[in-house]
C-alpha cells in the first residue's frame, strides 16, 4: 500500500535502546518520528481516567474508538495529549504502565489503533517516518521499505535500563524488567524477526555504533528500491 511505503519500521523490547536510536535517526535524517507505546500508554491513561477497568474488554473498546489522541511527530517534542490534557508525564506513571498491557491486549483495540498510527504516518509532513513498537515489522505496516528488529541480550537490556535509572537497585530494576517482557510478549511475539525482517543485536555495540548499524540498514534497504 502507499501508507506502507513511509514508515521506517523498528520493534524490539524495553532496554534494547530502540526509543533514543529511533529518534536520532529521525532527527538526522529529516524523518518524522512515532513511538507507538506512548499511544498505547495514553489509551491506558484515557480508559483509567473515564473511570473504566482495564480488565473489561468492551469499556476498553469503547474507549479506544472515542481517542481522541494528540500525537505530533517531531522528534524533538514528546508531548502526548488526549483531547486537550497533556498526559506526557502522567504515561510514564506507574499506575499507567501497570494496566497498558491489558489495555494493547485486546485484539479489536489493537485494530483500532493501528488505523490511528497508518493515518497519522500517511498524514506526516516528512518524506519518511521511523516508527517504534513491538509490531510495527509484522502487523501494522508489513509491507514497509525498512523493517528491523533491534535486539539484546536480556541482562544487557536490564543493565542498561538501571544505568538510566541512576545505577540503584539493578536487580530491581531486573526483575521488572523481564515481568514486562513476558507480558508484552503474551500479546506480540516481538523477539523474533518475521521473514525479511533485519536483526540488529545491539548486545555489544554501544550506542553510537548502535545507531550506525541501524543506519546503514535503512541506507541498503531503501537504496535497493
Ligand atoms: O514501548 P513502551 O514500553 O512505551 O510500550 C508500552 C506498552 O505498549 C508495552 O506494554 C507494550 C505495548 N505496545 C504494544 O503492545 N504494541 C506496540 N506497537 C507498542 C507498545
Amino acid at each position: 500500500t502507499t501508507d506502507a511505503a513511509k514508515f521506517i519500521a523498528i520493534d524490539g523490547p524495553a532496554g534494547s535502546g530502540k526509543s533514543s536510536v529511533s529518534k536520532e535517526i529521525a532527527r538526522r535524517q529529516g524523518y518524522g518520528y512515532l513511538d507507538t507505546g506512548a499511544a498505547y500508554r495514553a489509551l491506558a491513561w484515557y480508559v483509567l481516567e473515564r473511570g473504566a477497568d482495564t480488565a473489561d474488554e468492551q469499556a476498553v473498546l469503547a474507549a479506544a474508538s472515542d481517542f481522541p489522541l494528540q500525537q505530533g511527530l517531531d522528534a524533538d517534542d514528546r508531548r502526548v495529549a488526549v483531547g486537550d490534557v497533556d498526559v506526557t508525564d502522567a504515561i510514564r506513571d506507574p499506575r499507567v504502565s501497570a494496566a497498558v498491557s491489558g489495555v494493547a491486549r485486546v485484539p479489536a483495540v489493537r485494530v483500532q489503533v493501528n488505523e490511528v498510527f497508518r493515518r497519522l504516518v500517511a498524514e506526516a509532513p516528512y518524506p519518511a517516518v521511523v516508527v517504534e513498537g513491538r509490531d510495527i515489522t509484522t502487523v501494522v505496516a508489513p509491507d514497509a521499505p525498512v523493517r528491523i528488529l533491534l535486539t539484546a541480550a536480556p541482562e544487557v537490556r536490564a543493565a542498561r535500563r538501571a544505568a538510566e535509572l541512576g545505577g540503584e537497585n539493578a536487580a530491581a530494576v531486573a526483575e521488572a524488567l523481564h515481568k514486562r517482557d513476558r507480558s508484552d510478549s503474551a500479546v506480540v511475539d516481538f523477539l523474533t524477526a518475521a521473514p525479511g525482517v533485519d536483526v540488529v543485536d545491539s548486545t555489544d555495540l554501544d550506542y553510537q555504533q548502535t545507531v550506525d548499524a541501524v543506519l546503514a540498514v535503512i541506507g541498503e534497504r531503501l537504496g535497493e528500491r
